[in-house]
Order: C-alpha cells, then structure tokens, then sequence
C-alpha cells in the first residue's frame, strides 16, 4: 500500500508499505529514516510518532491509551493520531500524515 508521510519542512514522502510485517507508521518512518524518535518503543508512551492525519481515511477507534498520551503532549489537534497506534493495512492504503513538531 502507499503511505504518504509530510515530513516537519513541508516534503511529502510517498512510502511503499508493506501489510505482512505486523508494522505501523512509527515503525515505518523509522525504516524510512524519517525524523519520528519513536522513543517508548510504540506503547502509546511518548507521544514522539505524532502526526496528524491529513486523509479521510478511516481509522479504528483510538485506545484510552492512545488518548491519554495524546492528553498529555503538545501541539495536539483534534486529527491527532499517535503513528505507533496506526497499524500497516489495506484498510489505510492512501493515508496522508503529516508530522507534528517536535516537543523540546
Ligand atoms: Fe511512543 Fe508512539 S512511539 S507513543
């Protein structure tokens, strides 16, 4: 599926993604050497693979987790999504996210 990524200066990055590797974005625009720390791993913990999502794309409910985290971090929007919650499938083919900045 094709995953497009707009990264912190405005460039959109149109990935290749594959649905049989159990992936999400974090995880993605790290094998894409994209600028997402990912810092907790992917646990809903950091808040450092937020991005926003730009697509009508529908996505699954977001967890208590996910909106706890999402409660706690900056920038937050109401399209906010945490890149490690999103997992890789058809169902997201032709998402467009675009990343939040970075928390100092
Ligand atoms: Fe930490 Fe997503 S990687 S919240």
């Amino acid at each position: 599926i094709k995953v497009t990524i707009i990264d912190r200066e405005g460039v959109e990055h149109v990935l290749d993604a594959p649905t049989d590797m159990n992936m999400n974005i974090m995880e993605l625009c790290k094998a894409y050497e994209l600028p997402v720390k990912g810092e907790c791993g992917g646990m809903a913990m950091c808040a450092t693979c937020q991005c926003y999502l730009e697509s009508d794309t529908p996505l699954a409910e977001q967890s208590d987790a996910e909106l706890d985290m999402l409660d706690q971090a900056f920038y937050v929007k109401p399209n906010s999504r945490l890149g490690c919650q999103i997992p890789i499938s058809e169902e997201i083919d032709g998402i467009v996210l675009r990343l939040a900045p970075e928390a100092e």
